[in-house]
């Protein structure tokens, strides 16, 4: 008899990937398909058809995160969840996230052709706006299922189109209403995530498999300067209250405190929009993004907290209004979870490492015990149409995932 990571089909899953790179592909292979999107349930309803295939039950939640589940021998036991994000960047790759969920499928499949029946069920979850580009933050469906945030909390968000994410999220269900819904939130046996490494380490040094210990803290903020618009070719330039000039002045100051001679913080401003948004216009709005990252809680806050002073002494002539979106302490993996997945990839070069994005697996550490798998990205590239890992790379990552969910399962 084969075990269920020796049923787990490099080709399988290689094309399911590939079938779902074609909804919302874009140029140089890349994918834009936003969370709670026609193009997002039209994704959804593949991964469900090969989800039912493999003999899984479908569900879903009041945040909209979609279930399979396979039943266990003793179905009253905690079960052990896995999955990732289907949601991309806008100018995203074709592995970002929906790795996790086509391996959490693929497992499933395998289980079936090998019909193995685990101690535990074993559950896959898509979690819903992982990304945070369409809705910010990201993490949401994670977050509503953690309890960290009610879903309602997120209602007024709006997209770039002004959609609320509360009615995207109302026509995202109304879509899916033929589907059981369960409830939101449940504490699983143990939650553990396969997802590209996004970063160069794997590759360099030659390596299949990352095993992940923790992931490094993030704060979400957003700026916004309130100047005054004029005529750019009478104004004089030291009467005016140019919010771009301040949004340059206060993005200097920023990098100055930001300044890490280790390289180890992370300090990107990514977003901006300017109004009036005319060229002969001095701007009287400016609105800017931050997105700060440290592994140190304390250098996190600290750093963090030094934002508004400094903006508010960089600035020249523009009112300052300084919003938190979001925040991520630091989190360490279950260290039971760690070294099963060590175990797991035994036979694959492997490593011990922290993780430089964030992700749902994030919100699941207060839950259960929880840990992820990384495999490698080429030359570290995501958030990029060129993301790319090979199919047996995948295949290696998926492996380990199955044996480490039976592991966790038995
Ligand atoms: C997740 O996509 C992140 O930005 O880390
Ligand atoms: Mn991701
Ligand atoms: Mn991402």
């Amino acid at each position: 008899m084969r075990s269920v990571a020796e049923c787990v089909s490099e080709a399988r899953q290689w094309d399911r990937l590939m079938q779902l790179a074609k909804l919302g592909a874009i140029a140089g292979d890349g994918v834009n398909r936003p969370c709670l999107s026609a193009l997002d349930r039209e994704a959804r309803r593949l991964v469900i058809g090969w989800a039912e295939a493999a003999g899984a039950a479908v569900s879903i939640d009041a945040a909209a995160n979609l279930w399979f589940r396979v039943k266990g021998a003793d179905d009253s036991a905690a079960p052990v969840l896995t999955g990732s994000h289907m949601d991309s960047q806008p100018e995203g790759g074709r592995f970002d996230g929906i790795y996790g969920v086509v391996a959490g499928l693929e497992v499933l499949s395998a289980l079936h052709d090998a019909g193995v029946v685990p101690k535990r069920a074993v559950e896959v979850v898509a979690w819903t706006n992982e990304e945070g580009s369409r809705f910010a933050p990201g993490c949401m469906g994670s977050m509503a299922w953690a309890g960290h945030t009610p879903i309602a909390a997120f209602a007024e968000v709006l997209d770039a189109d002004g959609v609320r994410f509360g009615d995207a999220l109302a026509e995202q269900l109304a879509a899916e209403a033929d589907l059981p819904r369960r409830v939101l939130g449940h504490v699983p046996h143990a939650y553990l995530e396969a997802h590209i490494e996004q970063g160069p380490v794997l590759e360099n040094e030659g390596l299949d498999i990352g095993v992940v210990t923790g992931i490094q803290g993030s704060r979400w903020f957003t700026v916004t300067l309130t100047g005054e618009t004029a005529h750019a070719g009478t104004a004089p330039l030291a009467g005016r209250k140019d919010a771009v000039q301040d949004m340059v002045r206060a993005i200097n100051a920023l990098n100055a405190l930001m300044h890490d001679p280790e390289d180890v913080l992370r300090f990107t401003v990514a977003r901006v929009t300017v109004a009036p948004n005319s060229s002969n216009s001095v701007a009287n709005h400016v609105r800017f993004s931050i997105d700060l990252r440290h592994p140190d809680r304390d250098v996190l806050l600290s750093k963090g907290d030094a934002i508004e002073a400094t903006i508010r002494a960089a600035v020249r002539d523009c009112g300052v209004h300084l919003h938190e979106w979001f925040h991520a302490m630091p989190v360490a993996f279950d260290a039971l979870v760690v070294d099963t997945v060590e175990a797991a990839a035994a036979g694959y070069r492997s490593r011990r490492m922290a993780s430089g994005a964030f992700h749902d697996a994030q919100f699941a550490v207060p839950i259960a015990p929880s840990g992820m798998i990384f495999v490698p990205s080429h030359k570290g590239i995501s958030h990029n149409p060129a993301e790319y890992t090979s199919p047996s790379q995948l295949a290696a990552g998926t492996r380990v995932l199955a044996r480490s969910l039976m592991a966790l399962a038995s």
